[in-house]
């Protein structure tokens, strides 16, 4: 007789946080048929996999003894050495400031654990990347949205949130967001930061994307404006300029906080996997990476123009659109009361997914919203899958008895 599983009495600080609903879509989806635009998932044929493959053999010919050993918290010195030369290109940096993580999500991590008390308040973006708000819920942070407009966050509610809730910190992703995909220009950059000096906030600046750029010029992250490294915790990855499966991201820092997270991180790993930090060292160090990035950058481009110019076709009239310069993602706003999450169904019928947007709200969410990773498929298949979209945009339309007009769409 086969018993009825364990009832664990699961800790209490799990109970609010829910699973990531992209992660659920990704496997709902993982049928062949669906063209999907949901994941912000790297195209694989774009990978150095010949570079890479070289990489991980030198590190196992001449360094395979120390690859598979144990190792330090802090990094590997020649990963973090690559890696401060990558920071110091807009922020003065050493080896000794970089603290390597598992990917960046495990940067976002410890940075809850290390500075997190249970009722903290966190200040993010509206909307932001779910699982940052996820990791930081885990350290038992209340997540406080602030207001956006097309250049990020706004400097008056981001003072007047700040004032009224003295966050432990404000999270930002200031370079082609997750998930609008906006980019927040200089100007307002230095808005931010003389208000995160001026009130003493610290900042930690999430910037995965930013060398992902089609178009327009390059921006010094908001760690870079005079007087905020000493303040900020600065997060970069390999994920989306090299390959997700190698994990490898780091914290950059500066003083005794970066003890303090070497400490959480102990506690979560001891480490991260010396086979692929060493590998990833010796990549950035013997490879082009930028040149590479620069190939990858003008594939998604043509991927990014295929969406955006096909998009206006198949969106109801008040719909609207983001223009991103960089990065994965491109978000819309469908308006007519249309619930974006009662659409997905409609659409993976139809043989095309997307991430309904309400989610990425910490509170209030627009459920009209949803977004669209133009990365993964090529031009032809995404005007396939955006005539499926448009399918099911019509089938929701006529079932909730919502008329359609002729499409005028504001692209911002
Ligand atoms: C804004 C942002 N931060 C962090 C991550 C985590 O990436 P990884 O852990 O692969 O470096 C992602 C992944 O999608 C992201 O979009």
């Amino acid at each position: 007789m086969t018993q009825e599983p364990w009832t664990f009495p699961v800790a209490q600080r799990l109970e609010g946080v829910h699973s990531s609903p992209v992660r659920d879509i990704l496997s709902i989806i993982s049928r062949g048929d669906v063209i999907s635009f949901a994941g912000g998932i790297p195209d694989a044929d774009l990978f150095a996999l010949e570079d890479l493959q070289a990489a991980f053999a030198h590190v196992l010919a001449h360094q395979g003894r120390r690859a598979l050993q144990y190792a330090s918290t802090e990094g590997e010195p020649e990963l973090r050495e690559q890696a401060a030369a990558r920071v110091a290109r807009n922020v003065p940096s050493t080896p000794e400031q970089i603290q390597v993580t598992s990917g960046s999500q495990e940067g976002l991590y410890l940075v809850g654990q290390a500075l997190l008390d249970a009722g903290d308040v966190v200040l993010v973006e509206r909307p932001t990347y779910l699982a940052a708000v996820q990791a930081f819920t885990l350290a038992g942070a209340r997540i406080i949205g602030i207001p956006t407009d097309e250049h990020g966050v706004v400097p008056q509610e981001l003072e007047r949130l700040i004032g009224e809730h003295r966050p432990k910190f404000v999270y930002l992703i200031p370079t082609f967001q997750n998930p609008t995909g906006t980019t927040m220009p200089a100007p307002r950059r230095h808005q931010v930061a003389e208000i995160l000096i001026r009130t003493g906030t610290v900042l930690v600046e999430d910037d995965p994307y930013g060398q992902l750029r089609f178009t327009g010029e390059p921006l010094a992250p908001i760690t870079a404006h005079p007087g905020m490294a000493r303040q900020s915790l600065l997060l970069n990855s390999l994920s989306k300029i090299v390959a997700p499966g190698i994990r490898v991201g780091w914290v950059r820092a500066e003083g005794p906080i970066l003890r303090t997270i070497a400490i959480a991180k102990q506690a979560v790993g001891l480490q991260s996997a010396v086979v692929d930090q060493l590998a990833a060292a010796h990549y950035l160090a013997t490879c082009d990476v930028d040149a590479h990035v620069r190939q990858v950058a003008a594939v998604y481009k043509e991927r990014r123009d295929a969406m955006h110019a096909g998009l206006p076709h198949i969106l109801p009239p008040a719909a609207t659109i983001t223009s991103p310069d960089g990065g994965m993602f491109l978000w819309a706003r469908l308006g007519h009361g249309i619930d974006t999450a009662g659409l997905l169904p409609l659409a993976v019928e139809e043989g095309v997914a997307f991430v309904p947007g309400a989610p990425f709200y910490a509170h209030d969410p627009d459920h009209s919203t949803l977004r669209l990773s133009y990365v993964t498929n090529t031009p032809e298949v995404i005007t396939e899958g955006l005539a499926r979209l448009h399918r099911a945009i019509r089938s929701h339309l006529q079932e909730h008895r919502i008329s359609e007009e002729p499409t005028s769409n504001n692209i911002r």
